[in-house]
């Protein structure tokens, strides 16, 4: 997959998160392509996607609201990625890619109204350790620079849907769970006196702690220190029993998320 179109590439988003979620029916919205039935996704695709006049970017913060004089909106290619636990390893190769064709920002689409937030924890503590490796294990002095997480808490349409807030605290307590339950793992097989086991094993440890290093509790906020940005905003692609009416949508707050980070 290329996204350099001869000059400068266009910024791409990645859409990333637990089977089922969400994310190609965003791509189809966000893209404004025609809807396709969905099934799950076994490959990446990409679409371009221009941002609504409703989004405003920075820029736009010093236009008057009565000019309306036309104004083009920027453009992005959106990346949508499968979902399923085996392919997840497309979603990671493209966020740890080339400094040239990094993301600028990571959409994670969870399904606030899943029984269970468990699997999508343990999906998006994988994602944010793999962006606060790409600080910490930067083998230049450059800095990477920050790629921020937008996590997006969808089907706020369904009447279980935990609201957004309620979705950020519960990931908090379940990636804090994953943390300590690896760590114990590294623990352990360091312990069972492999060649080399003394050597290093701390250091891999705290490589692989996401967060502040031996702290119980586990919050976004221990992430900023690493350049790990994680904003959590609840809406809907679609809208239960609103049969082709698009009035029941919800998708403002990610659309300017997306115009911020552009
Ligand atoms: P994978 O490709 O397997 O990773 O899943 P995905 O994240 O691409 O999910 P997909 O877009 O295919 O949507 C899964 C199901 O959720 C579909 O039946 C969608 O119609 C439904 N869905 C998506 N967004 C919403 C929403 O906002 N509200 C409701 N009620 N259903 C939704
Ligand atoms: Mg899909």
């Amino acid at each position: 997959y290329s996204t350099a179109k001869g000059g400068a590439a266009e910024p791409t988003f990645l859409l990333i998160g637990p089977s089922g979620s969400g994310k190609t029916s965003l791509l189809t919205l966000f893209a404004n392509s025609a809807p396709t039935p969905t099934h799950t996704s076994q490959t990446t695709t990409a679409a371009a996607c221009r941002l609504p006049p409703s989004a405003r970017t920075a820029a736009d913060q010093y236009r008057s609201e009565n000019d309306t004089s036309a104004h083009s909106q920027p453009t992005f290619q959106l990346i949508d990625t499968p979902g399923h636990g085996k392919l997840r390893h497309q979603a990671y190769s493209l966020v740890n890619g080339e400094p040239a064709s990094a993301p600028k920002g990571i959409l994670f689409v969870l399904d606030a109204a899943a029984p269970s937030l468990a699997d999508a924890a343990a999906y998006l503590h994988d994602v944010l350790l793999v962006l606060q490796k790409r600080r910490t294990q930067a083998k230049t002095s450059k800095v990477p620079p920050v790629i921020p997480v937008l996590v997006a808490a969808n089907k706020q349409d369904v009447f279980t849907a935990l609201p957004a807030p309620v979705v950020r605290r519960r990931l908090e307590e379940e990636i804090g769970n994953v943390r300590s339950s690896r760590s114990r793992g590294l623990l352990d097989s360091s312990m069972q006196g492999d060649e080399g086991a003394g050597i290093g094993n701390d250091d891999d440890e705290e490589a692989s702690w996401l967060g502040e290093y031996g702290s119980k509790k586990f919050s976004f906020e221990q992430l900023a220190e690493f350049g790990v940005d994680v904003t959590v905003a609840g809406g809907n692609v679609l809208a239960e029993g609103e049969e082709g009416g698009d009035s029941g949508r919800r998708v403002q707050e990610w659309w300017d998320w997306i115009a911020e980070s552009l």
